[in-house]
């Protein structure tokens, strides 16, 4: 008899073949809904994986059959070793597919050398196309830095360039027409994505948020948005503008949530296992990496279960809508967006 091999299957029967990866918690812009701009209750550098460490959780997972991995942060590219993770990723045995989510700020030094350690793609997260607004809303004069970025991007093929907005009312609501012209001139993809109750600030109002509903009612009657029928686990709802073959997704997490398809699995930079971005429980891998009282192969078994036991206490849903609905304590940049 073949020996019956591990899966991640939740007990809704949803099989996880994807994890978000959080690199480090730092950030170098403080986007509201985010985290707080006065944010200082970082990680302590010795709490973070090692890079060593996190290939071994990575190994594991690969071998659970994770197939794909989204390196996130905070912002992934201030780890000063991404390069090398990168690298290190792909040489993995059954190597998932690659790729990372930035604020751009540091693509134009790194994107070049990125792809040619074998990441696929990037997405970019910007919220406006006025470096003014950009700097209230980010708390940092960066915009220009984004757009070299972005092009190095372009130049360096890491194609599909994704970008990811969120629109927050009266603040950049009236940009979602000029963000998907801008995005269709220079070859992007872009994401709306609703605002999410993750912000410590508690600045997300349900009554007032931009719902997927509102995006597509602001452009639709400037494009032909025609729904395209392949979503899968994928979140976003994709429409082709025009006829095609570009398009515009739009990520309605709030209001039309997509847990029922969920297949992803969240690991923080300090080496904590997640079901969700909501979940209220995390499951520790660091402490087991580090058991100076466990041998390497009593800590893989370890580590295997505990992937177990975070798939299988997994929730149906992460519960925004319910009226008991508790946000999490930790702020998006600490868990990886
Ligand atoms: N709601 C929705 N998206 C968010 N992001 C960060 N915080 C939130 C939130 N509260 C997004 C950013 C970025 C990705 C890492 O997560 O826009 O694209
Ligand atoms: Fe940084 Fe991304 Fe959070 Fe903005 S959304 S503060 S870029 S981690």
């Amino acid at each position: 008899m073949g020996e019956l091999r591990m899966t991640l299957v939740d007990s809704y029967g949803r099989i996880h073949r994807d994890i978000r990866v959080s690199l480090t918690d730092r950030c170098n812009l403080r986007c509201t809904y985010c985290m707080p701009h006065d944010f200082a209750a970082w990680m302590p550098s010795d709490e973070l994986l090692t890079t060593e460490e996190l290939m071994t959780v990575l190994e594991i997972g690969v071998s659970l059959g994770i197939e794909e991995v989204r390196l996130t942060g905070g912002e992934p590219l201030l780890r000063p070793d991404i390069v090398d993770i990168v690298a290190r990723i792909n040489s993995l045995p059954n190597p998932p597919k690659l790729s990372l989510t930035t604020n751009g700020i540091r693509l134009a030094e790194l994107a070049q050398p990125l792809k040619d350690a074998g990441l696929e793609r990037v997405n970019v997260s910007l919220d406006t196309l006025d470096a003014e607004r950009f700097k209230k809303m980010t708390f940092r004069d960066r915009f220009d830095d984004v757009m070299k970025g972005l092009k190095a991007a372009k130049d360096a093929e890491l194609a599909p360039v994704k970008i990811n907005t969120v629109l927050m009312p009266g603040v950049n609501d009236d940009e979602a027409v000029a963000l998907v012209k801008w995005s269709l001139d220079e070859g992007f993809k872009l994401r709306f994505i609703e605002q999410m109750p993750l912000d410590a600030g508690g600045i997300w109002d349900r009554l007032t948020m931009k719902t997927a509903d509102d995006i597509f009612a602001a452009l639709n009657p400037v494009f032909s948005l025609t729904p395209v029928e392949t979503r899968g686990s994928a979140p976003a709802e994709e429409f082709l503008i025009n006829g095609g073959p570009e398009t515009v997704g739009i990520i309605a997490s709030v209001t039309r949530p997509f847990c029922g398809a969920c297949d992803r699995l969240r690991l923080t930079a300090d080496g904590q296992l997640r079901s969700c971005l909501f979940a209220t429980k995390e499951m520790d891998l660091r402490d087991v990496l580090r058991s100076t009282e466990l041998t390497e192969e009593q800590k893989r078994s370890e580590i295997e279960a505990r992937f177990s036991k975070t798939v299988i206490s997994k929730l149906p849903g992460h519960g925004i809508n319910d009226p008991s609905f508790i946000q999490p304590a930790r702020p998006m940049s600490a868990i990886g967006g």
